[in-house]
């Protein structure tokens, strides 16, 4: 993107937030949320709700009252700052161009309740020949909260169509908690696309299912611009919906173990880059995902983390010795989220992935995450601190697995 073309957008976006913006340092007073007094920050990120399903898609009832109870039992025991909506909100594959924003309103209902900051990434399922991620976004963007702020900052940033570039590719500062205008953190979130144009008369065309390459231009060049304002790296997390390769790579190189790596592990990782046949079985990995992974790697996030495998919810250290996928990793981290929604595919137990980051430990690249569970447990609980993949955690048992 254009210098002036990222200006203008963050004036708009300020504009319809009603913030100021100044001259000097547009892009530390774009609007964002703030570590908390405590110096921390706590993000309940609900990946793969899939609303929307009619019974007769898994042969569940009330599949989305469920999964509202899942996510007010998950809000009630974390208080989160902010949420992430990582990906598959609505199976709109089912749904009807009418039905759309009706569904958007039931998602967050309990995240206005609580005044949440919403910051969404768009899955596979968002994008169908009924409903466009465009409209579903612009549709968000009007939420406000019961304080009458507004919650949603899931946006577009990138210009193109939504099947070339995708939709949801934005970022979100953190402030300092001592200083509301000190950048302290970046939140990426990036549109793995998948899914199928948007033409609610046509036919289902299928879209590519990699974060494209305008979009990892624009997050190198946005990165490179922030960092030059700031005068230092800044310490960051991406988002995206489907997972990178390295981490089908690590999984079946036997990189990963239930001690090492608590957490789920009940299928085989699909990952961007796949293209699949027509019933979506028999995969084949193209690499085009190479150029994302490799911006990923230099500019050094602390981690990634990535729903659309719903039995999946494991962390792992991208490091030198995974022999595959560009370059190898250094060292940053990747995780699933494991499935929040009663819609969509299989019934491993609900829950939601939580990440603590503290600002003081930004500097050592270290962060807290877990899976909260519906049921209120905590399951797989990490540090993702420079020896993750080398300590030893109790490995996840059964009862945290399956629905009894
Ligand atoms: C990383 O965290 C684990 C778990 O808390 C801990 O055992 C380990 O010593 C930590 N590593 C470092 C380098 O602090």
């Amino acid at each position: 993107m254009k210098c002036t073309e990222f200006l203008c957008f963050l004036i708009c976006l300020v504009d319809a937030i009603g913030s100021r913006v100044e001259a000097k340092n547009v892009a530390v007073n774009y609007p964002g949320i703030q570590f908390s007094k405590d110096g921390k920050l706590s993000i309940t990120v609900f990946s793969d709700l899939h609303f929307g399903e009619p019974e007769q898609a898994q042969g569940r009832r009330d599949a989305d009252i469920k999964t509202i109870g899942v996510m007010n039992n998950v809000l009630d025991s974390e208080h989160p700052n902010m949420v992430v909506l990582n990906g598959d909100l609505v199976s709109c594959e089912w749904v009807a161009p009418e039905n759309l924003n009706s569904l958007i309103d039931q998602i967050v209902a309990p995240l206005i309740e609580r005044n949440l900051p919403i910051a969404a990434t768009f899955g596979n399922h968002d994008a169908s020949k009924t409903c466009s991620t465009r409209l579903m976004s612009e549709y968000m963007w009007t939420i406000k909260g019961t304080n009458g702020k507004k919650l949603s900052f899931t946006t577009s940033s990138v210009p193109g169509e939504p099947d070339q570039v995708g939709t949801s590719n934005y970022f979100v500062p953190v402030y300092s908690s001592s200083d509301g205008s000190k950048l302290a953190m970046l939140l990426w979130f990036f549109d793995s696309r998948g899914g199928r144009i948007y033409q609610p008369s046509g036919i289902d065309i299928p879209v590519d299912d990699w974060v494209d390459d305008a979009v990892v231009a624009w997050f190198r060049q946005t990165n490179d611009q922030l960092r030059e304002q700031v005068g230092h790296d800044i310490p960051s997390l991406a988002f995206v919906h489907i997972p990178v390769h390295a981490t089908l790579s690590f999984q079946q190189n036997g990189g990963r173990t239930g001690t090492n790596e608590p957490g789920l592990n009940e299928e085989e990782v699909g990952n961007q880059g796949d293209v699949c046949d027509s019933n979506g079985d028999h995969c084949n990995y193209n690499g085009a995902d190479t150029p994302f992974m490799k911006a990923l790697i230099d500019i050094g996030v602390m981690a990634v983390f990535s729903g659309h495998d719903h039995g999946i919810d494991w962390c792992m250290k991208w490091s030198k010795n995974l022999a595959n996928d560009p370059a190898n990793g250094n060292g940053i981290n990747l995780c699933f989220n494991r499935h929040s929604g009663y819609g969509g595919y299989t019934d491993w137990k609900r829950g939601a992935r939580q990440i603590v980051i503290e600002e003081d430990k930004l500097g050592k690249n270290e962060l807290e995450t877990w899976i909260r569970l519906e049921d209120g447990r905590i399951s797989g609980h990490v540090t993702l601190n420079s020896t993750y993949g080398a300590d030893h955690y109790p490995s996840v048992d059964k009862s945290k697995t399956f629905v009894s």
